[in-house]
């Protein structure tokens, strides 16, 4: 059992703060090649949450210097408008990183539209191209939930050698690319998901458990070894008292009494999101101009880099 007082709470405010400020700085130094970093951000339909994410993704793009050009098409697109908009931007040169807020509705077909992407452009990291690099290990651009999850396991434990995490959910968007990241950084990986057997048991043997399930408060402290490193990606709209809340997939007052680190929920995983998208633009125009690339061989290329 912990005093509360001893547990970290870890802060996704102020180390995303810390990652855009380093985009900041890499964004006007490409600025003075006459690289200018733009990112398109496709809206398709009003669902309210993805307006919000929309919103927020294009603030943080202004605040760094990127521009950012926004595409708002209704719910009645069909798929070929929207693969004709794609083709459009993955061809202009002026584009460099291109998000389509998902879900879709649902006569568009996800996979599809995201194959579409260009991979030098696909700054969400969803293409199979981008998904195939990361789980051979090749640097490729990575989803920003599960990129901003490793960031605050790196500033929480500094190395994850060894670690025994445990990814409870399986999506494409943060389980899979979670357990991917988390192997790469040498740690022993389990993947927890609807139909694991034993999932309490297993979860808590976890030096590190990353919760990416979208059930509220699902994880309470019995799921958790005393000691562990709690990362929620969960973000759950839930009515309390007559009024709407956001909680993660974690209960995170009884997870108090137990861990030594947690992101709280809101202002631990949700700012790091969209802090790695703007870093996923910056390393998409430098992935673009092989000559600025950190992957150069050039002796006589620019490197900027960012952390
Ligand atoms: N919807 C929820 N999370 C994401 C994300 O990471 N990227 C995109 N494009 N859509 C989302």
């Amino acid at each position: 059992m912990n005093s509360p007082s001893s547990v970290t709470i870890i802060d996704g405010k102020a180390a995303a703060a810390r990652v855009l400020n380093d985009v900041r700085d890499a964004v006007s130094a490409l600025k003075e090649y006459d690289l200018h970093p733009a990112l398109a951000v496709v809206l398709v339909g009003h669902d309210p949450a993805s307006q919000v994410y929309v919103r927020n993704k294009v603030l943080r793009a202004e605040e760094t210097g990127i521009r950012s050009v926004e595409h708002k098409l209704t719910v009645d697109t069909t798929e070929a408008e929207l693969l004709d908009l794609i083709a459009g931007l993955n061809a202009d040169p002026a584009i460099n990183g291109i998000l389509v807020q998902l879900p879709l509705p649902a006569h568009i077909d996800e996979n599809r539209v995201l194959q579409a992407i260009d991979p030098l452009k696909d700054v969400d990291g969803f293409h199979s191209e981008n998904v195939g690099g990361l789980s051979q290990g090749r640097d490729v651009l990575t989803p920003c939930t599960p990129s901003g999850c490793m960031h605050l396991l790196h500033d929480t434990l500094g190395d994850l050698n060894g670690k025994h995490a445990v990814v409870v959910g399986r999506s494409n968007i943060v389980g899979k690319p979670m357990a991917a990241l988390l192997l790469q950084a040498n740690c022993t990986v389990t993947v927890l998901h609807s139909r694991s057997v034993n999932a309490r048991e297993l979860c808590r043997q976890a030096d590190i458990v990353v919760a990416a399930v979208g059930r509220p408060r699902m994880l309470d402290a019995s799921w958790l070894k005393p000691g562990s490193v709690v990362i929620d990606v969960g973000i759950n709209r839930i009515d309390e008292g007559g009024k709407t809340r956001l909680v993660g997939d974690v209960d995170f007052d009884s997870a108090l009494s137990v861990v030594s680190a947690i992101t709280p929920v809101p202002g631990g995983v949700g700012p790091m999101t969209i802090a790695l998208l703007m870093k996923n633009t910056v390393s998409a125009t430098q992935l673009q101009q092989p000559a600025l690339s950190t992957h150069s061989t050039r002796a006589e290329a620019p490197c900027l880099s960012i952390s």
